[in-house]
């Protein structure tokens, strides 16, 4: 048996934006122990061995931060708080339901381009 793959990989958005840039930024003083947050909780739960967190540059919805990623799914959870993730841990990565109703709007969250269809919007 060969070493397991993870079921979910979590990419949380750990960007700063430095003092006085008008740009959000999913870091800030109330939010900069959100990342360790979510470590500790898959580890305290026992699922470090199949859950593997990322810390990760902007994630392009700076507006909605603190964001994460939760993959497979490309489901994108805005607006975090320590309780947010602990309640998506619970519910969708344990429980396999997602938590609606911390998932980014459908309007920033539109059908993906194909590459076909990018490669065409850029001229290729
Ligand atoms: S700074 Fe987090 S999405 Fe841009």
């Amino acid at each position: 048996m060969g070493i397991p793959q993870p079921a979910f990989y979590i990419f949380k958005c750990e960007q700063s934006s430095p003092p006085g840039m008008p740009k959000p930024s999913c870091v800030n003083e109330q939010t900069k122990d959100l990342f360790q947050h979510l470590g500790q909780t898959l580890m305290q739960k026992g699922l470090i061995a199949t859950v593997q967190p990322v810390r990760t540059a902007c994630l392009n919805r700076c507006q909605l931060g603190p964001v994460m990623l939760v993959e497979p799914g490309h489901h994108m959870y805005v607006n975090l708080d320590k309780e947010k993730i602990t309640r998506i841990i619970d519910e969708h990565i344990i429980g396999g339901k997602v938590v609606e109703e911390y998932l980014i709007p459908e309007e920033f969250w539109d059908e993906a381009l194909s590459p076909m269809e990018a490669m065409k919007m850029a001229g290729r």
